[in-house]
């Protein structure tokens, strides 16, 4: 695991759009696996730029997003397709119809995660997986369980992720309970592997999941078993 840690929130953003550019110069139609949260947020403004600057062409990319909340339309405004259309899908070239998003909508959701594992597969995986990680060592909506689980599925949220993410809706009860998630087994599948975490409140969670034991309860630590992961911390 290569663990890069820089003193600032501006660093870290730098530093991961650049990975995330090199991937899609070295393979222009390189599948991307997308997150959501606070912290990619400088990650996509910088590769924003460097579009803008005529530096990367997205024409050719094909996107994944880890999760959606289930229950939230994509025209809600907390929904994970609106949070990407903002912040970064309509301000760069990428296809529309190549970026995909779970519905949390879908009237099977069962059905509609085995069709996403499907969908990722015939695109041949990830090449590049961006990752948060949350306060209780989520990754995509893969909460702390007994088990790892490997497909796409729906997560019943913890109560400190609703509690975290309740920041953006106007109380914790609106925070929709049940989201879906991308499985490990997509995530671990992808070639490579970036995640990002940002602060002091990040800190002792993400140390735990790459020094500690491999645990479900722990669940972004099942990436030290991946053989390519980048993990850039700032310290604030
Ligand atoms: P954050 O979320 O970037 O908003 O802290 C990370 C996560 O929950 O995955």
């Amino acid at each position: 695991m290569n663990y890069i840690i820089v003193d600032t929130y501006k660093e870290l953003s730098k530093k991961a759009a650049n990975i995330i550019v090199s991937q899609v110069t070295l393979k222009p139609n390189c599948v991307l696996g997308l997150a959501t949260g606070s912290t990619p947020l400088g990650t996509y403004s910088n590769m924003v730029e460097k579009y803008n600057a005529g530096d990367v062409d997205f024409s050719k990319v094909t996107s994944f997003n880890l999760d959606e909340y289930v229950g939230l339309d994509s025209l809600h405004n907390q929904s994970y397709r609106y949070f990407m259309n903002e912040n970064l899908f309509s301000k760069i070239n990428i296809k529309k119809e190549k970026t995909f998003v779970p519905n949390g909508m879908a009237e099977n959701l069962i059905e509609e995660g085995k069709e996403y594992d499907r969908l990722i597969e015939s695109f041949g995986g990830i090449d590049l997986q961006l990752l948060g990680i949350g306060i209780d060592g989520h990754i995509g909506f893969n909460e702390p369980d007994k088990v790892f689980t490997a497909e796409t599925h729906i997560a019943e949220l913890d109560d400190s992720t609703i509690k975290a993410n309740s920041r953006f809706f106007n109380s914790e009860k609106d925070v929709p309970k049940q989201a879906i998630t991308m499985g490990m087994k997509s995530i671990m599948r992808a070639k490579k592997i970036l995640l990002v975490a940002n602060g002091k409140g990040k800190k002792d969670i993400l140390e735990k999941a790459i020094y500690g034991p491999i645990d479900p309860m722990i669940p972004a630590s099942i990436l030290q078993l991946h053989p390519d992961v980048t993990v850039i911390f700032s310290k604030e």
